[in-house]
Order: C-alpha cells, then sequence, then structure tokens
C-alpha cells in the first residue's frame, strides 16, 4: 500500500543535544527510507516564551544544518521551516474558532510554563494558543498516527477533539490520527542533574552534551557527571532508581554502541573505567556529524536552498486541507 505520512517537528529553542540525536534524528532518519516524510523546524513554537531575535534565526538555521548533517536527505524527505509555510497560522486560527478557553486552561505545560514565566502577567498569549498552532502543525500533513512521548500526550488528545469536533460541526475535513507509542528509544538524562532529562532548552549547560561540543569538553561534561559514593565491587551496574547517574552513562554508552546497559556494565570495572567509555563512545558518535556539519555550514546559501524548496512542497501540500477547512467553516 501507500507509505505512511510521518511528521516530526524540532522547536530551535536551544543548540541540540545528544539526546535530540539518539532519541530523535537517528529515528527520523532511518523513517525516510519508508515513510513520507515531513520534518519541520518550528520556529514559531520558540517564540512563545522570551527570545532573541538573530538567536532565533541563528538557531534555526543551525538545527537544519544538524539534521543534514545527521542523515537527513532532502531528496528524500521534506526538510521546512514552520513559518514558511502559511497555512500553519492560517489553520490555527480557524482551530481557535474550534478550541474552548477552558480545555486550553487545562493543559498541563501551560500551566508550568506560565508558572516559569512569572504568571498570568509575563506569559505570552502565544504560550496559551501553542497547543492549537501543533494542532494544525498536524493536521495540515495528515499523518495516520502520531508517536508521542508522555510530555505531549495530552497535546495530541487536544488535536484529535479538535480535529473531531470541526469534522462534526462542519464535515468530514480532517484525517484524525492514531496516538502511538514510540518505540523505546534512548532516553538520556542530565549528566549533572540525573533526575531531569538532557535537554536543549536546559538552564545550565553542564550536564547537556551538545551535538557541536569538541572532544575536549566532551570530556569535560562526562568527567563532571553525577554518579554515587559507592565503591563495593559490582559499583557499576544499571539500577535506575538507586544509581541513575551511573545508570545513565550505562544507557548512554548502550545507545551510542548498539549495546545494552548490562554489556556495558561488564566491560567497565569502575566509575572512571565507565566514563573514559562513555567520553569515547560519544566522541565516536559526534565526529561524522561534526565533520559533515562543517562542510555544509560553510555554504549556508545551500542550507537555505533545501528550505526553500521544502516550504515550496509545504505550500502544495497543505495548501488543499486549509482550503477545504475555509470552505467548511464558511469563509
Ligand atoms: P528538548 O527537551 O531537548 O528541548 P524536545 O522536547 O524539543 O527536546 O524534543 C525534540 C525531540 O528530541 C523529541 O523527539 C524528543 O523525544 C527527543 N528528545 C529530547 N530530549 C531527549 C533525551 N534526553 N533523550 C532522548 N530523546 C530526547
Ligand atoms: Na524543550
Amino acid at each position: 500500500g501507500r507509505p505512511p505520512r510521518k511528521l516530526s517537528l524540532i522547536t530551535p529553542s536551544g543548540r541540540l543535544t545528544l539526546g535530540n540525536h539518539l532519541g530523535a534524528l537517528r529515528g527520523m532518519v532511518a523513517a525516510q527510507d519508508h515513510a513520507t516524510c515531513f520534518f519541520g523546524v518550528s520556529d514559531l513554537h520558540a517564540m512563545t516564551t522570551a527570545h532573541d531575535p538573530a538567536e532565533l534565526r541563528e538557531r534555526s538555521r543551525e538545527v537544519a544544518t544538524l539534521m543534514l548533517a545527521c542523515g537527513l536527505d532532502p531528496e528524500r524527505a521534506t526538510l521546512f521551516r514552520q513559518s514558511e509555510v502559511p497555512a500553519h497560522t492560517g489553520l490555527a486560527y480557524l482551530l481557535e474558532c474550534t478550541a474552548l478557553t477552558g480545555e486550553l486552561s487545562r493543559m498541563i505545560q501551560f500551566k508550568e510554563k506560565r508558572r516559569q514565566a512569572g504568571g498570568a502577567t509575563g506569559a505570552r498569549a502565544s504560550l496559551f494558543t501553542y497547543p492549537v498552532l501543533m494542532a494544525a502543525d498536524i493536521l495540515l500533513y495528515r499523518p495516520e498516527a502520531v508517536p508521542v512521548g508522555d510530555d505531549q500526550r495530552q497535546h495530541v488528545e487536544l488535536t484529535r477533539d479538535l480535529a473531531l469536533r470541526f469534522n462534526r460541526s462542519y464535515g468530514p475535513v480532517f484525517t484524525v490520527p492514531e496516538i502511538e507509542v514510540p518505540p523505546v528509544a534512548a532516553r538520556l538524562r542530565d549528566l549533572a542533574d540525573p533526575t531531569r532529562k538532557m535537554s536543549k532548552s536546559a538552564v545550565s549547560d553542564a550536564g547537556v552534551i551538545r551535538l557541536l561540543d569538541d572532544p575536549a569538553t566532551v570530556r569535560r561534561k562526562i568527567g563532571r557527571a553525577v554518579t554515587d559514593s559507592d565503591t563495593g565491587p559490582d559499583a557499576v551496574r544499571h539500577d535506575p532508581v538507586a544509581k541513575p547517574g551511573v545508570s545513565n552513562l550505562l544507557e548512554l554508552v548502550a545507545a551510542c554502541t548498539g549495546s545494552s546497559p548490562e554489556a556495558v556494565a561488564g566491560g567497565a570495572p569502575t566509575y572512571g573505567a565507565l566514563k573514559k567509555l562513555a567520553t569515547d563512545a560519544v566522541v565516536s558518535v559526534l565526529e561524522p556529524v561534526q565533520r559533515r556539519y562543517g562542510e555544509l555550514a560553510r555554504d549556508p546559501g545551500a542550507v537555505e536552498e533545501v528550505y526553500a524548496a521544502g516550504a515550496r512542497r509545504c505550500v502544495e501540500e497543505t495548501g488543499p486541507v486549509l482550503y477545504a477547512a475555509r470552505a467548511a467553516i464558511g469563509l
């Protein structure tokens, strides 16, 4: 039958991390072979909290360049900037006329981020409507299913609710996506605080390995990674509850080398040996990405060309969906 349609967005809210690579980019590269892929850099989503214009522009270029460096092939997948495809904001407005303020107020991420932004007088209106724009992002590309981790589940449920409500009220315009439990991928934690996931928008850089970190930086960050004071003969073992720091390092090596945490533990007698293994494994994963990034970054015009071609493709792809929604709602 027809290949499945796959949509993935990455928000350029910080510099990409090893977690983004192992947990997202690697899977995106693999999907190019068997799915019709739309890979978006969601720059509009990076403006829902305080942002710096020059920095945003820089990050959105850097993210695309890194996606290409990681193996995204613009011949086989469509890479686009969300802001260059007007249907996203166009459809978002129609969906705002479908969504209710009560259901948006219940979004857990909104409540959390509003608090971080200083409450109702500090939080942008776009933070409130963010899940509606995300619903538009998804519905425009008609994926049959959306893989979601726990942090996005509520938003994808809202997407389904809005699509169903719109279809019921105005006619069958939208494909309602299934919620798919993603395959168990590596979930890297912050090296300095293994209770948190490694995140590109972390407040502190100390425990975050960036895709563009040089080997000395990788060695330093892993060298300072939190472990514990256990000095017993089986101190190096995979036990995420009792030993979160050590287990994170074992999972990191396993994800980089295609091994298992238990097997990695067998080859690392001490924390020092484990950190050495981890440094080598990370540097080996980053080295080819950084080499390719260096080549691509020399020609930023070529990256912009990829974005421009992607935008043309997405305008074609999304136009009919927006048009159908406009017609159905009475415009
Ligand atoms: P971040 O927290 O780095 O800002 P996002 O929440 O924007 O990342 O997620 C972008 C993609 O990267 C998602 O597919 C997400 O599952 C993946 N991802 C983010 N952080 C990690 C991590 N620490 N380990 C594995 N995958 C991750
Ligand atoms: Na994030």
